[in-house]
Parts: C-alpha cells; sequence; structure tokens
C-alpha cells in the first residue's frame, strides 16, 4: 500500500478523475464531498462527508495522511467574495489543517493557469491569491502548486459544449481572432498528479501544464483539426463582440438577483478574449520527467474529447 491520500473536489470533474487511477496505483483515498457521491466514482475511496469551512471535516479527512490533494474550488460565482471564500480561504483551512498533521508531509494546490493573469477575473485573482497565500505558510509542509490550462475529458461540463458544435460544424469564436490558446487532457493530467505523489523528495514549486503542442493553438487551428478529424468543414462563428459583453453584464446581474452563480461574467469573457495562453512544461517535465502525450488531434481521433 503506497500511504493514505486526501483528496479534496472528488465531486467534480478533475478530482473525479483522479479517484479511480489512486485507488489503481495503490493508494488509500480519503475524499472530501458535499454530497453524496455519483456511483460511478470509486467505490473502494473513504469519504467524508463536508465542506472547505468545516474544520472538523478537515482534520478527518487529512487525518494519517501522507499528502494533500487539493481540486475543490470555484469556478464560477457573481462576486470575488464568492471566490475568496472557497479558492483562499477554504485552500488556507486546508494546508492549516494538514500542517497539523505530523504525517502529512506534501500538499498538492491545483491552482489555474488564470492565475498568471490576475487582473483578468475575480477567479484568476482568487487563485493567484490563494497561491500567495499557501506559499506563506506552507510552513515544513512541501508545497507544489499545478498551473493547468483549460483541462478537457470525459466528465468535462464546461467545454463539452464546445466539443459538441464543434461535432455540428460550427466552433464559436468569443472575441480575439488572434489568440493563442492552450489545452490540457485531463488523463495527462492525472498522470502528473500520480508522478508528483512518487517524486521523493516531494517536487515542489509552480508549474504550469498544458498539452505540449508547441505555440499553443489558434481559432482557425481548432476548427481546422476537428474539421481533419470528422472529414467535414469546421465555420467560425465570430461572436459579436458588444452582444457578447452585454450578455455577459446581464447573466451577472441576474445572478445577484436570483441567487445563482454564473459562468459567463464579465471577467469570464475577459480570459476568453485573452491573447496569450500559451504555456510551458519544461519546469514540469524537468522536475517530474511528465510528458503529455494526448493532444487535440489524437483525443478527437480517438473520442476522448468527452
Ligand atoms: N477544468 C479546468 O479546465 C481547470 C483548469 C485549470 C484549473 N482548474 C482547477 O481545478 C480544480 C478542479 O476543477 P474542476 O474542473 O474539476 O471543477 P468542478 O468540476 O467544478 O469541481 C469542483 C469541485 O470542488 C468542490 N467544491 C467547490 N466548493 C467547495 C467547498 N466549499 N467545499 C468543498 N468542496 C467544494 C465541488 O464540490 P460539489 O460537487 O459539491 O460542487 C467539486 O467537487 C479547481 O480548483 C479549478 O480551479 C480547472
Amino acid at each position: 500500500m503506497a500511504g493514505v491520500v486526501a483528496l479534496t473536489g472528488a465531486t467534480g470533474f478533475i478530482g473525479g478523475a483522479l479517484c479511480q487511477p489512486l485507488v489503481q496505483a495503490g493508494w488509500r483515498v480519503r475524499a472530501l464531498a458535499r454530497r453524496p457521491p455519483g456511483r460511478v466514482l470509486a467505490s473502494e475511496i473513504e469519504w467524508i462527508r463536508g465542506d472547505l469551512n468545516d474544520t472538523a471535516a478537515l482534520r478527518r479527512l487529512v487525518a494519517d495522511a501522507d499528502s494533500v490533494i487539493h481540486c475543490a474550488g470555484a469556478v464560477r460565482g457573481r462576486s470575488l467574495k464568492v471566490f475568496e471564500r472557497v479558492n483562499v480561504h477554504g485552500s488556507e483551512r486546508l494546508l492549516r489543517t494538514a500542517r497539523g498533521e505530523s504525517r502529512c508531509a506534501r500538499f498538492l494546490f491545483m491552482s489555474s493557469l488564470a492565475a498568471r493573469e490576475p487582473t483578468l477575473s475575480w477567479y484568476a485573482a482568487s487563485k493567484r491569491h490563494a497561491e500567495e497565500v499557501l506559499q506563506q505558510q506552507s510552513g515544513a509542509l512541501a508545497l507544489t502548486i499545478f498551473r493547468p490550462t483549460a483541462v478537457y475529458g470525459p466528465g468535462d461540463r464546461e467545454l463539452s459544449l464546445l466539443f459538441l458544435l464543434l461535432r455540428h460544424g460550427l466552433l464559436p469564436v468569443p472575441g480575439n481572432q488572434q489568440a493563442r490558446l492552450t489545452l490540457l487532457h485531463v488523463h495527462d493530467l492525472v498522470t502528473a498528479v500520480l508522478r508528483w505523489l512518487d517524486s521523493s523528495p516531494p517536487a515542489t514549486g509552480t508549474f504550469e501544464l498544458h498539452d505540449g503542442r508547441a505555440g499553443g493553438y489558434s481559432w482557425q487551428t481548432i476548427a481546422a483539426i476537428a474539421a481533419r478529424v470528422q472529414g467535414r468543414p469546421v465555420r467560425l462563428l465570430h461572436l459579436p463582440y458588444t452582444g457578447l459583453t452585454l450578455a455577459a453584464a446581464v447573466n451577472l446581474r441576474l445572478a445577484r438577483w436570483l441567487g445563482y452563480q454564473p459562468m459567463l461574467t464579465p471577467g469570464k469573457l475577459r480570459e476568453l478574449r485573452h491573447p496569450d495562453w500559451i504555456c510551458d512544461n519544461d519546469a514540469l517535465a524537468a522536475t517530474l520527467g511528465w510528458r503529455p502525450r494526448i493532444d487535440l488531434e489524437y483525443a478527437m481521433r480517438k473520442g476522448l474529447n468527452g
């Protein structure tokens, strides 16, 4: 048995994708869940009912754990406060609890490439702030920060609409036509996490992750790949700048009024319109020997895009 891993976010896309591979690799997985986990998630997992706000639940989560993988996070919200509560204060509470557990030697924070551009959105600002707070407070705990770019694959809800439209021969472009985007398949992210767990001494630092495609993707390249794989043309659908800006502003107003957490907000639009999401795997490759294996064309050909 490799040891005990405390996992957060296991009911979500990335944490959920980690469950089975962790169990298969011999780890005893203890996972935090705010709601009963779905049947598809590994039944070998010990579930701890609770929230990142609940210190007692966090203590049960990290008791006797060797490592913490922190994937829980707010990815949508109607104010900075919503993001800070989970991404900053929740992460800080978890780290402090892990520091109190003598066995626990390493802590992986699933941040985001967005943290590189904290002025774009509340989400990005909260991820950067969380990184800073965790770095200040990690003490003797080996802290590693992963900054994955946009992640896709089975179980993803955010990019699945894009893939659905691609299958219908359409690629919506939300703004900047010259933008360079990057992508990462969730299976490659899982492999990186498993490598991190096996690293000895624990690899520490802040690492960007993408699928390794040099120079990233343009919207045109994505359309061309989909057209090649599907054997039919894919049309770029340029979304009107003003209309989309207005829709994001109205959605935010409605969310505040009706009390839901919106995905499309002015901040999310700024992220989508940002011209340069090119990133670099070199640091992680040098540290963990990790190399991504799945690019967009391979994923689409093999039906791995979810
Ligand atoms: N997906 C991407 O493209 C991407 C890219 C870069 C970084 N990331 C980061 O990776 C992490 C996981 O993303 P994801 O795509 O898997 O998101 P997701 O599917 O929305 O899952 C988020 C997870 O966090 C949990 N959670 C949220 N607030 C919580 C709280 N207060 N207490 C306890 N658990 C809480 C959710 O629980 P419930 O199921 O109960 O809601 C869920 O399990 C996030 O931190 C995100 O910022 C994601």
